[in-house]
């Protein structure tokens, strides 16, 4: 036979073969990556107790054997909270919305496989300094990088950050343009354009400006950009960061709107 028809029966089984298992195409392709960054209310500060997490774990951020962490030594683990303990570890961290996003995600059958979460985000972290080419930008990229070693695909970036963006009307001011360029960076350099993007709009602030940087959040308009309103949120002890009732909302708030970009 010509090597043609080889390469028209091999085309057309590998054709078969994809449409007919298509529920578990997605899942055949390795781990579903989600890179979390932002601030503090990213990494978690939920159950924090004079400085230190009280431990307690809600059903909604239980641990399991799909949903996996990769820890700062960039190897994947059994996702426990907290999850950004080894990453934003110059703070005490405690529960994050991460885990009640993943757990939330399974709960939906969605067939995209086992789950990696990419734990990024660094508390106190202004816009400015995740700009491209700065440390906080090249370490998401590198950790993002090494999350794909060994296969999977990176399914979203889920951001929460802007609190400390509050505090100068300057900073309020060149928000969205920041923010804007942030996500249009970061898709370009990870060579996926039109890669989704889940973010938070704030519910608490360091300063006066919260208003502007909701409205920013709120009103980004790049395609594949959806926003959750984490507005009414319950805060925890010190006004500014959200309790775990509250980031355990958030989580699933966001599990809810990635959905969206797979149904
Ligand atoms: C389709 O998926 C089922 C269930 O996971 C599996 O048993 C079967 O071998 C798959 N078929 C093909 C053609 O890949
Ligand atoms: C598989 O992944 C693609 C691209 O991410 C998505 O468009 C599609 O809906 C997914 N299919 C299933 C069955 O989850
Ligand atoms: C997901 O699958 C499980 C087990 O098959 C089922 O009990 C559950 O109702 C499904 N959930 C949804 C949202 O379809």
């Amino acid at each position: 036979m010509s090597s043609l028809i080889w390469l028209v029966l091999l085309s057309c089984s590998t054709l078969v073969i994809s449409t007919k298992n298509s529920s578990d195409s997605n899942a055949s392709q390795g781990k579903s990556i989600f890179i979390l960054a932002g601030q503090s209310n990213m990494a978690g500060r939920g159950g924090l107790k004079s400085g230190m997490w009280d431990g307690y774990v809600p059903p909604e951020c239980q641990s399991s054997p799909k949903i996996l962490r990769l820890n700062a030594e960039n190897k994947w683990e059994e996702a426990r909270p907290p999850l950004h303990r080894d990453i934003d570890y110059l703070k005490a961290c405690g529960i994050g919305p991460g885990l009640a996003f993943a757990n939330s995600i399974l709960k939906k059958n969605l067939s995209i496989g086992e789950i990696g979460l990419v734990p990024c985000a660094i508390g106190g972290t202004q816009i400015s300094e995740w700009r491209r080419g700065g440390p906080l930008y090249k370490q998401l990229l590198s950790r993002a990088h090494a999350a794909l070693q060994g296969g999977g695909i990176i399914r979203a970036i889920l951001w929460y950050q802007g609190e400390s963006d509050t505090r100068s009307e300057e900073d309020a001011k060149l928000y969205k343009a920041r923010l804007t360029k942030f996500f249009t960076d970061i898709r370009s350099d990870l060579k996926l354009p039109e890669l989704p993007v889940v973010q938070v709009a704030l519910a608490s602030a360091e300063g006066p400006y919260i208003e502007d940087i909701r409205k920013a959040q709120l009103g980004i308009d790049l395609p594949n950009v959806k926003c959750v309103d984490a507005k009414g949120m319950k805060i925890g002890y010190d006004g500014l960061h959200l309790s775990t009732e509250g980031e355990v909302h958030v989580g699933q708030m966001m599990a809810d709107t990635f959905a969206q970009f797979i149904s």
